[in-house]
């Protein structure tokens, strides 16, 4: 069932996709459109455009498009009926009695359910004789009881079946638990056992504070350490933080980005709200524009060892492509924040305060790591070093920046500032011509098909399909001409499947009186609408001429043509005379 067309309409006009957008990220005008740094990938130089005419989004840098209801879905990690549901309450609708509430709304809704219920659970263990163990662990890691309950920490315990006949007596089905990853399916096929026994567990909780998946820690040496909830129809590792439900509220735009959930819960003991932490994988470009929303700095806080510097060097672009101050702390003594901050004991919050207050900016922080990596005593190490950091100085965005970096590399190593500066404009130049390069290979790539995920058929007739693709652009944009275009083609002629489809579908809708795009994002899947606003974009500054038009159809018409000669010879009468007939048509 799906949401009348004239409520999504209202919806649509309701909430204009300019404005929705712009309380995620900034928007700068440019001509009839705007654009912005793209909150779906890390980027430096802004390729995000909201076009305001039909209104729709697409960024070139990474291909996301959509409609207003699309770019919630994204924002907020939410699916379809979901991010309905978010714009009605937003512009103040009622939302209408026939409600579309699929079956994948209605699992995730049990998901969220079942993960709540069983964070309860997982909590009420903790503290009866059963749950002894986890507590104690808890304890001697010197967590207050404020802090297990401000983070609702919790035990499963050693019982394969506890959790799972808990919530099947609350009238959950065994297909909800292992969906929502509480439970494992027993490889005989028969019923199912718990996910997580014997660990203490951290629940992980979205924006809307939602119980989205778990962390639990075994109390031994054993492996894995942490055994996390896999991904789930509302659990996507890549795209969440943990603690980010809670720092948002810490008042600063400042966040702190650690390595794990212990640490983010003594960094907050110790009197910091404003920390999070990726959730057992490498720092992502979705993360980094989630914490954008949030902060305008994050500082890092990783481990002090090898590992956690590795881990370091990759988060900075990552971040800075997100448009974030970045500095670094540095934990004395090889520690991780937790470590460091029991270790002071009752000095931990004090200290941790003045390291932070001493954390320099990455800028700093690399440059420290290059000198650390080349004998400054020599000069053949010197130079070495210098030509390094006019390599790093020369990423730099702005030239105030890159002048106060240089500045002081010169004046310490006592050499011309015109001879670095020439320096570090040689490497710059070197950079761009780079970046323009693999811009043009991209969008060669992108002309000839090559690569693309969704429409696999493009590759193999790159002219029939680019054709098709402008003529389903033209009809999109001159409804108009629908009655005249569909004399002039049939869907038969389409050689590209999925063009053939949106052909099809948009003729349809056209014919009957409906706006073509208003429902896309709910007729199509994610990626094929994405694709129908691809095409729409690239078309945006063509002009819509007759002659185009033409164009486009004599080309479809000959390639359908041409496609079909290698038939030939497998083509029985009546199909070889309409053929021949196309072939007039096609030559006139
Ligand atoms: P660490 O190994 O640094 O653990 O992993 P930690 O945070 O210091 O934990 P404690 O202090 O020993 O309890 C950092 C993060 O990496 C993920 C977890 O999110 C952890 O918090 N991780 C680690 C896993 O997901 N699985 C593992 O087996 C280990
Ligand atoms: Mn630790």
């Amino acid at each position: 069932m799906a949401f009348p067309e004239a409520f999504i309409q209202e919806l649509k006009m309701r909430n204009d996709l300019a404005e929705v957008a712009s309380s995620y990220m900034s928007l700068r005008r440019r001509g009839r459109n705007m654009v912005g740094l793209c909150p779906f990938h890390g980027e430096k130089t802004p390729s995000f455009n909201i076009y305001t005419e039909d209104p729709h989004y697409y960024c070139f840098g990474c291909g996301a498009g959509g409609d207003v209801i699309s770019f919630i879905m994204k924002i907020e990690n939410l699916d379809y009926a979901e991010a309905v549901k978010f714009l009605a309450q937003r512009a103040g609708m009622e939302i209408p009695e026939t409600g579309y509430d699929d079956s994948m709304s209605r699992l995730r809704k049990r998901i969220f359910e079942a993960n709540r219920e069983a964070a309860r659970f997982f909590y009420r263990s903790l503290y009866l004789p059963v749950g002894r163990e986890g507590l104690d662990y808890l304890h001697a890691r010197m967590l207050s009881d404020r802090t297990i309950r401000r983070f609702g920490l919790g035990f499963a315990d050693d019982d394969w079946s506890s959790l799972t006949a808990h919530l099947k007596s609350l009238g959950f089905s065994e297909h909800e638990l292992v969906a929502a990853n509480l439970a494992v399916q027993r490889r005989s096929g028969n019923g199912v056992f718990d996910r997580f026994t014997n660990r203490v567990m951290f629940p992980i909780i979205d924006l809307r504070g939602n119980v989205i998946a778990f962390g639990g820690r075994i109390m031994t040496d054993q492996k894995p350490k942490y055994l996390n909830t896999s991904d789930t129809p509302v659990f996507k590792k890549s795209a969440n933080l943990f603690s980010l439900n809670n720092a948002k509220n810490a008042g600063t735009r400042t966040l702190l980005l650690c390595e794990g959930y212990m640490d983010v819960i003594a960094v907050n003991q110790a009197g910091f709200q404003n920390a999070v932490a990726t959730l057992g994988t490498a720092l992502t470009g979705e993360q980094a524009s989630l914490m954008k929303r949030y902060a305008d700095e994050v500082i890092i806080c990783y481990d002090a060892d090898e590992a956690g510097q590795k881990a370091t060097a990759r988060a900075i672009p990552i971040l800075r492509g997100a448009g974030l101050l970045v500095r670094v702390l540095t934990i004395p003594n090889g520690k991780d924040p937790d470590e460091f901050i029991k270790s002071k004991g009752a000095d931990g919050p004090e200290a941790f305060k003045a390291i932070i207050e001493r954390s320099g900016n990455d800028i700093d922080y690399r440059l420290q790591k290059l000198r650390a990596a080349y004998n400054l005593d020599t000069a053949d190490g010197k130079v070495q070093f210098l030509e390094a950091a006019a390599d790093l100085i020369a990423t730099l965005a702005g030239p105030i920046e890159q002048d106060v970096y240089a500045s002081r590399l010169c004046k310490e190593f006592e050499i011309d500032k015109n001879a670095f500066a020439a320096q570090v404009k040689k490497r710059r130049g070197k950079r761009s011509r780079e970046m323009e390069r693999k811009q043009q290979q991209k969008i060669r790539a992108e002309l000839s098909g090559r690569g693309d995920r969704i429409d696999k058929e493009k590759a193999k007739q790159p002219r029939s399909s680019a054709a098709e693709e402008a003529l389903v652009a033209y009809l999109i944009r001159n409804p108009d001409a629908a009655g005249m275009i569909s004399r002039e083609l049939s869907p038969e002629q389409f050689q590209n499947s999925l063009m053939r489809r949106y052909y099809t579908y948009f003729l349809g809708r056209i014919e009957n009186g409906d706006d073509a795009m208003m429902n896309v994002t709910a007729d199509f899947t994610a990626d094929e609408a994405n694709k129908i606003y691809q095409i729409l974009s690239k078309h945006a500054g063509v002009a819509d001429t007759r002659q185009s038009l033409d164009q486009y159809i004599k080309v479809i018409r000959e390639e359908s043509v041409r496609l079909k000669r290698d038939d030939v010879g497998s083509m029985s009468g009546e199909e070889l005379n309409r053929y021949l007939d196309q072939l007039r048509k096609a030559k006139k």
